[in-house]
C-alpha cells in the first residue's frame, strides 16, 4: 500500500479541516490493500443541485424532536410533507470537499488502464466499506478481491461522512439530492480524465444499499456515462424501509460515539444506530460473521443525516433507466432485512419473478443482460458477512464479462 499522505501534504492538499474531521470520525486511517497502488485525495467539488426544502427543522435539534419528526414520517407522510416540506424544491449551490481514494493493482497487473469500477457505498458506511479491513486484514475487501483479479476501483466517502465534509445543515444540504448531484459530477471526472490523471472510456457503477440508489439513479439520468451496473444490497421492495427507519434506532452520533465524535463539531441530527442490537438488526445475519466483523463495523460506524434519512425514497430518485442498454447485475443477500424483510425469495404467490430482487428488472426495458444473485446466509452488509469472498467471486465475474479480458 502506498499511502499518498505524505505526498498530499507536499502538494499541500491536505488542508487542516480534513485533519480535524480524521479525528472526529474515528476514521480508519487505512488508505488501502496490500497488493493496490492508493492514492487518496480531496477533491473539491462545486455543486448545483435542486433540493426539497425542510422547514420547522433544527440541525441541532433534541432526541425528542429528531423522534418526534420520525415518526410522523414513517406513519403519516402526507402530514410530515405538510409540516415539514416546502412545496417545490429550490437549486441550491455549494462547494464540497470529498474524499476519494483511487486503486490500482500493483506490480503491472492491471488487465487495462482505462477501465474503473466506481464504487458508491451505503448508510452507516464510508468508502471502507469497499476495503473492509478487518483486524487489518485484506479477506474483505473487495478493492484487493479486484486488483487481485486486475481491475482498477475508485471510492469516495459521500458526504457528511469519513474524510468528506460534515456540511452544518443536515436537512436543506445533506440530503440525497444533493448526494446524486456530486455522484454525478465524479462520475464525469472519472470520465473526463480529471481523477488520477486517467480518462477512463469504461466505467462499472456500483453501489452498495443506499449507494445502489444512487447508482440506479445514474443509470438513468446519464446513462452515456455507465457501461453496466452493478448493485448491491438492493431491490425495488419497500416492505423494510419503514422498519429499518424505526428498528434502528437512528440517535446522535456524538451521544452514541461520545469518543469517536466531536460534540461540539457535529449537529445533533448526525445520526447512527444507537445500539449494537439495532445495528445487527438491519444490517446483520447471525452467525453468518465473525465478532471482529461485527466490532469492526461498529468501531467504524459512520453517521447519516436525517435529511438523507427523509430523502433516500424519495420520488424520482429510483426511476426506470429508460435508454440504459448496459448490463446489469443485483447482487442481494437472501436474508437482507432491508431490501427483502429477510427473505429474497418471498414474492407474492402469482408473481412472475422467483426472488424479489428479479424485479429491479422493470426499471431496466431495454437492457442487455439482467442478472441476480443472491447468496445464502448473508444479511444487508454483503462485504461483511463470511461470505464475501466467495460474492466477489461472483461480482468479479460479471465485472470481467463487461470489461472483455
Ligand atoms: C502508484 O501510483 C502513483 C500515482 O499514479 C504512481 O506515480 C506510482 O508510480 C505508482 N506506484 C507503483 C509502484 O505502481
Ligand atoms: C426538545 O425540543 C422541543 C422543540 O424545541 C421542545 O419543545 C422540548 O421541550 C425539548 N425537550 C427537551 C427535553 O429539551
Ligand atoms: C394529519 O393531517 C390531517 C389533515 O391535515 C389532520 O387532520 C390530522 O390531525 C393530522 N394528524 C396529526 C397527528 O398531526
Ligand atoms: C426543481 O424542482 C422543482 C420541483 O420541486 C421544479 O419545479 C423546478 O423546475 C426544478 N428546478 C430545476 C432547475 O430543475
Ligand atoms: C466555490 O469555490 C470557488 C473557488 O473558491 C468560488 O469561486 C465559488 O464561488 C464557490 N462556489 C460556491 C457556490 O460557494
Ligand atoms: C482497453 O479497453 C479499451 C476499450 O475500453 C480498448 O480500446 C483498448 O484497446 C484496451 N487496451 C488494452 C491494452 O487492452
Ligand atoms: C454553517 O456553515 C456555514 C458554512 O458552510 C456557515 O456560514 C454558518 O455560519 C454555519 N452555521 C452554524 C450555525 O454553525
Ligand atoms: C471539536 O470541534 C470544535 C469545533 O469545530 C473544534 O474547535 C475542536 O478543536 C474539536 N475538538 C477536537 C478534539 O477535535
Ligand atoms: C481480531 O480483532 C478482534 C478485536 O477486534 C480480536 O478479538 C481478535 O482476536 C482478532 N482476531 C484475529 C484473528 O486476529
Ligand atoms: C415485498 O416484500 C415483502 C416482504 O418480504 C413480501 O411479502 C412481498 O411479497 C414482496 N412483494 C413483491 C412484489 O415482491
Ligand atoms: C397477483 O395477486 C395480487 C393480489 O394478491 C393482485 O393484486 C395482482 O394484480 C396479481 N398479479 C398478477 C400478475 O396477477
Ligand atoms: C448475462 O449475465 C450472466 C450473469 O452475469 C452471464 O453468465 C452471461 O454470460 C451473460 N450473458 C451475456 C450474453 O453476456
Amino acid at each position: 500500500m502506498y499511502s499518498s499522505s505524505r505526498l498530499l501534504c507536499f502538494l499541500g492538499l491536505a488542508s487542516v479541516a480534513v485533519a480535524q474531521s480524521t479525528k472526529q470520525a474515528g476514521y480508519n486511517p487505512r488508505v488501502g490493500p496490500s497488493n493496490a497502488n492508493c492514492t487518496r485525495q480531496s477533491y473539491q467539488l462545486e455543486i448545483t443541485s435542486n433540493n426539497t426544502v425542510f422547514q420547522n427543522v433544527d440541525s441541532n435539534a433534541n432526541t425528542t424532536y429528531i423522534t418526534k419528526l420520525l415518526q410522523t414520517f414513517v406513519s403519516l407522510p402526507t402530514n410530515f410533507s405538510q409540516e415539514y416540506e416546502q412545496p417545490t424544491k429550490q437549486l441550491l449551490s455549494r462547494n464540497y470537499s470529498i474524499s476519494g481514494t483511487l486503486c490500482t493493482p500493483l506490480n503491472g497487473q492491471v488487465k487495462n488502464t482505462s477501465h474503473v469500477q466506481y464504487l458508491i457505498h451505503g448508510i452507516g458506511f464510508d468508502s471502507s466499506y469497499w476495503d473492509f479491513a478487518v483486524n487489518d486484514t485484506d479477506e474483505y475487501s473487495y478493492v484487493s478481491a479486484a486488483a487481485a483479479a486486475g481491475y482498477t476501483t475508485f471510492r469516495y466517502d459521500r458526504l457528511g461522512t469519513g474524510l468528506s465534509d460534515h456540511p452544518n445543515d443536515t436537512y436543506n444540504v445533506v440530503q440525497a439530492s444533493t448526494d446524486l448531484a456530486i455522484a454525478t459530477k465524479l462520475l464525469d471526472m472519472l470520465k473526463q480524465g480529471e481523477i488520477g490523471g486517467q480518462q477512463f472510456d469504461k466505467v462499472i457503477g456500483i453501489g452498495h444499499s443506499y449507494g445502489s440508489v444512487q447508482i440506479q439513479a445514474l443509470s438513468a439520468t446519464v446513462p452515456h456515462l455507465l457501461d453496466a451496473v452493478l448493485l448491491q444490497g438492493f431491490s425495488t421492495n419497500a416492505t423494510g424501509i419503514s422498519p429499518f427507519l424505526t428498528s434502528a434506532a437512528y440517535a446522535t452520533a456524538t451521544e452514541v460515539f461520545p469518543d469517536r465524535f466531536n460534540q461540539s463539531g457535529l449537529p445533533s441530527t448526525y445520526l447512527t444506530t444507537l445500539a449494537p442490537q439495532t445495528q445487527q438488526l438491519n444490517f446483520w445475519f447471525f452467525p453468518y460473521y465473525s465478532d471482529a466483523a461485527f466490532d469492526h463495523n461498529r468501531k467504524t460506524e459512520q453517521p447519516v443525516t436525517q435529511g438523507v434519512l427523509f430523502t433516500f425514497t424519495q420520488t424520482g430518485l429510483i426511476q426506470t433507466a429508460t435508454s440504459f442498454t448496459g448490463p446489469v447485475h443485483v447482487v442481494t443477500g437472501v436474508e437482507d432485512w432491508i431490501f427483502c424483510f429477510s427473505n429474497c425469495y418471498s414474492v407474492p404467490a402469482n408473481s412472475t419473478y422467483n426472488s424479489i430482487p428479479e424485479y429491479v428488472q422493470e426499471l431496466y426495458p431495454v437492457t442487455s443482460n439482467f442478472s441476480v444473485y443472491i447468496p445464502e446466509n448473508t444479511g444487508h452488509a454483503v462485504n461483511a458477512h463470511h461470505s464475501a469472498p466467495q460474492v466477489y467471486q461472483e461480482m468479479l465475474a460479471f465485472v470481467s464479462n463487461v470489461f472483455g479480458t
